[in-house]
């Protein structure tokens, strides 16, 4: 297995200032709750958060699962939801990597269902749009990619490879 580095850190760091920025503008003077899908998304979040210019921005986080290695099962699990609910608030979405679409789109319908926001938008930091099963398209977008198994930046190939600064491509991984 080799590591080859798709997305250098400092590549990384300056399209999450841009998003940043246009999200911050996005926001204005509302309120807005940012929720991390975790886990792979626990570095762009805060990386993303930190340069958000907003007055009223809230944190939250829940857990989703659905891969087993390099492939998608199908079945998206919600592993932990939000902690308080965001009815009639703004609310962002992060996300690390919208490949089939099927995590994103289970994450929306049960925000919509149970939580109720005024305006929802996602932020991801990596598209794989080759790769998508049902319609699916983020507001925010850091980098459209090929089809290949990113790892890094929070991304992970079987639990490794999350603290790499930059988003690698893993070659030599099983059929997917
Ligand atoms: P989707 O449901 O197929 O869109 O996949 C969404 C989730 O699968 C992401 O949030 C990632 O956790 C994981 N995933 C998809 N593609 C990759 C990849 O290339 N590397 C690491 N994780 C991935």
């Amino acid at each position: 297995m080799s590591m080859d580095v798709y997305i250098s850190a400092e590549e990384i760091e300056a399209r999450v200032k841009d998003m940043a920025q246009e999200i911050t503008q996005w926001i204005g003077d509302d309120e807005v709750l940012c929720v991390a899908n975790l886990k792979g998304s626990f570095m762009f979040f805060a990386d993303l958060i930190r340069h958000l210019r907003s007055q009223k921005v809230k944190v939250d986080f829940i857990a989703t699962e659905s891969y087993v290695g390099t492939q998608n099962s199908g079945q998206v699990r919600i592993l932990k939801d939000l902690q308080h609910t965001c009815r009639g608030e703004k609310l962002l979405v992060v996300e690390d990597i919208v490949d089939t679409g099927l995590t994103l789109s289970k994450v929306l319908d049960h925000f919509l269902t149970m939580h109720c926001p005024s305006e929802m938008k996602v932020a991801t930091l990596l598209d794989k749009p080759s790769r998508r099963r049902v319609e699916m398209k983020a507001d925010f977008v850091g980098f459209t990619i090929e089809d290949a198994f990113v790892v890094g930046y929070g991304l992970d190939y079987n639990e490794y490879y999350r603290n790499l600064p930059y988003i690698g491509i893993l070659r030599n991984t099983e059929e997917r």
